[in-house]
């Protein structure tokens, strides 16, 4: 190790509000890898790719469906069954047995979703009947075209608030240090957040404060089954994936931050960076914007290198910096970091979700 790397802010220890302890400023961003199944349950496999990544200061699971409503992608693991929290207990105990730190990010697809997926439920759920406009979704039939969403009764927001607390209660129950809600990435929170996609009358539609109340519907069932500072949120202001942007974007990620606040959250994680894609509407928000409205920890995201989240948490714009592509082909990205090693490059987007082990946990540490 040479000095440089021995003065890395980024290997300093972080405590996020006093729950979690970080070992270091890098986090695991969380990665969907559809390794998990059609029964959506975690398993030795998925045990063993997060050991192998448990250097990271904090790890965030890959997004795990609340409820068979909330699917939309192929393989991807649950936690509203009793095989899937048990799978989810070996996971986390492999991490916790190699000194992590892990919370399971909580997720429901939205209109980003089949109803092949769940011909239980029925047709996708949104805010409103707006179909994403794009290629189509990959669901368990083939490449299939976007469906037009039913809008949920203003009744059944609230028992899918109900999914994301017994989703976190059985996140406790597997043994995970917190949960991560995710409301990036056009997903239905975001989907209720956002102008674009939310056209409601009623509490939940019209304002930017009924729009964010679904969000804060959920962060008050989530706090009841657990202390907020073991629950992180995460938003994407500037993000376009799944057919987002909105042009009050600013108004309204701002106010969310500001609701957030209150409640003494153990982060608020933001997808900051472009590398994901931006929706041109405007400046893209940064870190250090939402610093002025939220007080608590912020975990930046996007496209950053080593360098690059280094001069991040030095200028004090983020408390960690969270790596998603570096960390498929990285399992020993820390240590890499540390000793100055070189990075192995991306890995192809074909095994981003393959369903078999190739491109998951077989990628080297440095030697
Ligand atoms: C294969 C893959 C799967 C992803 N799955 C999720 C996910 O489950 N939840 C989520 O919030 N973001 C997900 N993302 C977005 C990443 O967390 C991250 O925001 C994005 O990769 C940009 O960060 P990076 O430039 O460090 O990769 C995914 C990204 C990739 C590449």
């Amino acid at each position: 190790m040479n000095r440089d790397q021995a003065d890395n802010r980024l290997l300093t220890p972080f405590t996020l509000n006093a729950a979690l302890r970080a070992n270091n400023r890098i986090a695991l961003a969380p990665m969907t890898r559809a390794r998990a199944g059609r029964h959506r349950i975690p398993n030795g496999l998925m045990a063993e790719y997060y050991r192998q990544r448990a250097s990271a200061g904090l790890m965030i699971s890959e997004a795990t469906v609340v409820s068979t409503q909330g699917i939309g992608w192929v393989d991807s693991p649950g936690i509203y069954s009793d095989a899937q929290t048990e799978g989810w207990k070996r996971v986390v105990t492999s991490v916790h047995r190699a000194g992590g730190v892990m919370l399971l990010q909580l997720w429901h697809c939205g209109r980003a979703s089949h109803s092949t997926f769940h011909l239980e439920d029925g047709a996708p759920v949104a805010p409103s009947p707006i179909a994403i406009q794009g290629d189509g979704i990959q669901t368990p039939v083939g490449h299939q075209p976007y469906e037009v969403p039913r809008a949920l009764e203003t009744e059944e927001v609230l028992q899918v608030a109900d999914a994301y607390r017994h989703a976190a209660k059985r996140a406790l129950q597997a043994g995970f240090d917190g949960v991560e809600i995710h409301g990036a990435n056009g997903y239905l929170i975001d989907q209720f957040l956002q102008s674009r996609t939310n056209r409601r009358m009623d509490r939940y539609g019209g304002s930017i404060e009924n729009r964010y109340r679904f969000l804060d519907d959920i962060v008050q069932a989530v706090t009841s089954e657990m202390p907020a500072a073991r629950v992180g949120v995460r938003l994407s202001p500037n993000g376009v994936f799944n057919d987002m942007g909105s042009p009050d974007f600013r108004e309204t990620f701002t106010f969310a931050a500001q609701q957030l606040d209150r409640y003494g959250l153990a982060y608020l994680h933001l997808v900051d960076g472009l590398a994901f894609g931006f929706h041109r509407l405007g400046e893209p928000m940064t870190l250090t914007e939402f610093r002025r409205v939220f007080h608590g920890p912020l975990i930046g995201n996007g496209g950053y290198t080593p360098a690059t989240a280094e001069a991040a948490i030095r200028e004090g714009s983020a408390d960690l910096i969270a790596f998603g592509r570096p960390y498929i082909s990285n399992p020993d990205l820390v240590e890499r970091i540390a000793q100055g090693w070189p990075l192995a490059p991306d890995a192809p987007m074909d095994v981003w979700y393959m369903p078999n082990p190739r491109g998951y946990a077989d990628f080297p540490i440095y030697r």
